[in-house]
Formats: structure tokens, C-alpha cells, sequence
């Protein structure tokens, strides 16, 4: 029987719409295919995702540094990185009904939506092109690119002489990447434009095998250290055949999203195809003088390169869950601490007069630190509820005992269990809660321990 997923993806496309986490790119006009909007919480989760990338790759290594190159590149770029002749997919089209697909996709199949015959494929290159300036000419063309990757390539240079590196060493960059995909869908998984997360490491021609196999595994715990259930996700090694035009190698990390498995992140040894067609074709020397050796050689390049929007679907998909406490359905998000959108959230017990200010006072002090939410609607049970469904960690629950002993219930998500905490002190607690430390004392009481509901 086929691998299967245990979430449905209307579930969490509707989550992600109810919630404001993802909305349909211009809705009131009928929505934009393949383009989507991140809410306010989808902000949140996509910033978490990045700011978890970049702390593990950048600012906890010493031997990677960020970049922030532009959109737009000398056209040259593209024709030495070899997209201008290659980056392409075999478009047909149905005789019929005219509609266009990707010729790999059907497998010589008649057309998947009328069974019409198809016409031979052509190659369609998949770079969205605009002009730049007044003037819209051939001459004036230009790309918007298909990958942050050139953008370090084109910076090699600048990037190693003014941080003073040596080999090995790596360039990281975040940004916004565009492909005229010929199909597009799943939700975020497959768009036109989305984000990338991508390192290029260079090394010494010969230590290139060893880093690949570093770097495949470096990536894949990366998402695991981030709560990806393990039996979700796996590696696979390219064919000679399936192999990019620049790739000596190159694994998939694979994740079982609802439609099967499929490519989260790609990791490929490039060699020294970039540097060389960039020199060649600019003039400029990037070869790299190894003053331990005395060799001069143009690095080799490993290239860990993964999609946010990708990111965020599977971390969405890998935290849904379902239960049923006391009879109700509970819907919780279980992401990982450092992806959740809102880390604590405050809930006066009412909206009695004598307890808002003292909620209000917390809700200040705690707002300088985590991303906290108030919030007095409805019942405590419902606003309990509403933080589960959006993955929030911790809500603070602030009661009329609370003005007479200055403490407060600390609920946490997963296990429901509540916890009386001085509220001097508060910031320091649920800041060790978020880095990971679990209750030092026993839960007051725990729902699913005691099958009581939360109240
Ligand atoms: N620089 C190498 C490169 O761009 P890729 O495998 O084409 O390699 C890397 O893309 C990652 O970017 C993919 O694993 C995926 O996460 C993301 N990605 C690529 N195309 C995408 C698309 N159309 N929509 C969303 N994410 C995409």
C-alpha cells in the first residue's frame, strides 16, 4: 500500500484561510493563480521559519556569512548560468480544449482534463522577463531571477575578500525567487513566485565529497530539530539522468505532504560550474589562492537550497492534529516553539473591571518580549481553543486569586497542563519554557491526565 499522509490538505488549506495564516492572492478580484498571501500569522510562521534557517546556518557557524543581493541581474547572469539556453520544460497543448501542461507530467498521456490529443512539446523557458527602463526592446530585456543562487555566485569575490575568508566557507542568502511554472498547485507548494533559502559552500576540489555528505545531513536534521516527525520525511539521491545541467550530485530531502512524497529541499554538489562560466564569461578571475598550499583552483560548490513556502506547508501539515477531549474536538497546531506564530497569550478570566488592569499590566510587559496576544472574548475554554488551533505554546491565565496572591495559571498547549506561577519572575519563566525547559513542578492538574475539560 502507498505511503499516505494522515492529514488532508482541505483541512489545512482551511486552516491556514479561517485562521488568516494564507489567503488567495487578490481575492476580490477573483483571486491570481499559484499566488498567495501570508496573514498575519502566516507572516509570523514564514519569519520564524527564516529567522530558525538563519540562526543555524549563519549566526551559529563561523564559516557562513548572509548576503542580500537584488532581484534583478545583468542579463549576462542568466546566459552563463547556463538559464537562458536551458531552463526550460516541455510544454504541450491540447488540441481541444488548449489547455497547456508539462509534457513530464502526464507520462504520453492524452489531456488530463478532456482526453484531447496533445500537440509535440516545445521547450518553454521558465523566467519571467520584463524590461528595464522606458525603452521595450530586445536589448532592454531582463529577468526576474529563477534562484537567489546566481546572485552569490556573482558575489564570490566581493563577499571573500571583504570578510577575509578561507576555504571552506559559505555565502547564505533568503529572497524571493520567480518561475513561470508551467503547473503550479497544492496549495503554497508549487507557485510562481516564492521564497528561497539557499547556501552556496565553497571547498577545495577534492574535499567536495565529504561536505555534500555533510551538508545532506546537516539539512536533514535541521528540519527534525524543528519537531518533523522523522517517518515524514526521507533522502533521495538524484539519477545520472534526472541530474540538473550544473549538478555532479544531488540529493531531495523528501517530505509526505498530503499529495505523496515530494521535494522540500534539494542538496547539490555544482562543482565548479558557476565560477567558471561566470569568469569565463565576465572576464574576472574568481579562482581562489590557497596560501597554506600555494595552489590556485576554482572552488567547488555544495549548494543546500530549500523553499520557504515549502517549509511552511510541511511544518503546517506535520503539526496538524485532531483529538477529542470530553467529547469536543480539539484542532491544535503542534509547532515547534521557535515556529509558532504567537508564543504566549493572555487571558484575563473575564472582563471584569478589578482584573484587566492587572491583565493588561502582564499583557505590556510580556509583549517587549514574545509575540503575545489578548484576549477577552467568549469563554476560557473557547479562548484556549482558538491559541490551540493557531499552535500558540502558552496561554496566562490571570483570576480573581490572582489580585490576592500575585500569581497566575501558566497552560501549556500539548498537554494541557496548568501550572500557578508568581507573576514576578513571569518573563524569566516563559522564556525558559520557550527555549525548551519543561515544568520543574508538578501541574496543578493536567486535562488528559484527569479526563477534566479545561475550564
Ligand atoms: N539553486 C538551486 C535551486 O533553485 P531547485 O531544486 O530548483 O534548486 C530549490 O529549488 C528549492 O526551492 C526547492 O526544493 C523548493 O523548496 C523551492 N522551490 C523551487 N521551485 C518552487 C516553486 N515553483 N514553488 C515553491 N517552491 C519552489
Amino acid at each position: 500500500m502507498p505511503e499516505q499522509c494522515k492529514v488532508d490538505m482541505e483541512k489545512v488549506v482551511s486552516l491556514c484561510k479561517r485562521r488568516g495564516f494564507v489567503f488567495q492572492s487578490s481575492e476580490i478580484y477573483g483571486g491570481l493563480g499559484s499566488c498567495w498571501d501570508y496573514g498575519p500569522l502566516g507572516v509570523e510562521l514564514k519569519r520564524n521559519i527564516k529567522n530558525a534557517w538563519w540562526r543555524a546556518v549563519v549566526q551559529e557557524r563561523d564559516d557562513i556569512v548572509g548576503l542580500d543581493s537584488s532581484i534583478m541581474m545583468h542579463p549576462q547572469v542568466w546566459v552563463a548560468s547556463g538559464h537562458v539556453a536551458g531552463f526550460s520544460d516541455p510544454l504541450v497543448e491540447c488540441k481541444v480544449c488548449h489547455l497547456r501542461w508539462r509534457a513530464t507530467d502526464l507520462n504520453g498521456k492524452r489531456c488530463p482534463d478532456c482526453g484531447g490529443e496533445l500537440t509535440e512539446p516545445r521547450m518553454f523557458n521558465l523566467m519571467f522577463k520584463t524590461f528595464m527602463g522606458p525603452v521595450e526592446d530586445d536589448a532592454h530585456v531582463i529577468y526576474l531571477r529563477p534562484e537567489t543562487a546566481q546572485g552569490i555566485f556573482v558575489n564570490f569575490e566581493n563577499v571573500m575578500t571583504t570578510s577575509r575568508k578561507k576555504l571552506p566557507f559559505g555565502i547564505a542568502q533568503i529572497g524571493k525567487s520567480f518561475r513561470n511554472e508551467i503547473t503550479t498547485g497544492n496549495f503554497i507548494f508549487r507557485t510562481r513566485e516564492f521564497e528561497q533559502m539557499e547556501i552556496e559552500y565553497f571547498v577545495k576540489p577534492g574535499t567536495d565529497e565529504h561536505w555534500f555528505e555533510y551538508w545532506v545531513n546537516e539539512r536533514f536534521n535541521w528540519y527534525l530539530s524543528l519537531g518533523i516527525k522523522p517517518e515524514n520525511l526521507r533522502l533521495r539521491r538524484h539519477a545520472k539522468e534526472e541530474l540538473a545541467h550544473y549538478a555532479k550530485d544531488c540529493y531531495d530531502i523528501e517530505y509526505l505532504f498530503p499529495m505523496g512524497w515530494a521535494e522540500l529541499e534539494g542538496i547539490a554538489n555544482r562543482g565548479d560550474f558557476d565560477l567558471r562560466q561566470h569568469a569565463q564569461q565576465s572576464g574576472k578571475d574568481l579562482s581562489y589562492f590557497d596560501d597554506e598550499t600555494g595552489e590556485r583552483y576554482i572552488p567547488y560548490v555544495i549548494e543546500p537550497s530549500a523553499g520557504v513556502d515549502r517549509s511552511a506547508l510541511a511544518f503546517l501539515v506535520d503539526a496538524y492534529d485532531e483529538e477529542v477531549v470530553e467529547g469536543e474536538k480539539r484542532v491544535i497546531l503542534r509547532l515547534h516553539r521557535d515556529l509558532a506564530p504567537i508564543k504566549v497569550a493572555v487571558l484575563p478570566l473575564s472582563r471584569n473591571e478589578r482584573l484587566v488592569p492587572l491583565a493588561k499590566e502582564i499583557y505590556g510587559e510580556l509583549r517587549r518580549y514574545f509575540m503575545t496576544q489578548y484576549d477577552d472574548a467568549q469563554s476560557i475554554g473557547r479562548r484556549y481553543r482558538r491559541q490551540d488551533e493557531i499552535g500558540t505554546p502558552f496561554c496566562v491565565t490571570i483570576d480573581f486569586q490572582s489580585l490576592e496572591d500575585n500569581q497566575v495559571t501558566i497552560r501549556e498547549r500539548d498537554s494541557m497542563a496548568q501550572i500557578r506561577l508568581p507573576i514576578k519572575g513571569l518573563v524569566e519563566t516563559l522564556r525558559a519554557k520557550l527555549a525548551g525547559e519543561s515544568f520543574a513542578t508538578q501541574p496543578l492538574w493536567t486535562a488528559k491526565g484527569t479526563g477534566a475539560v479545561d475550564q
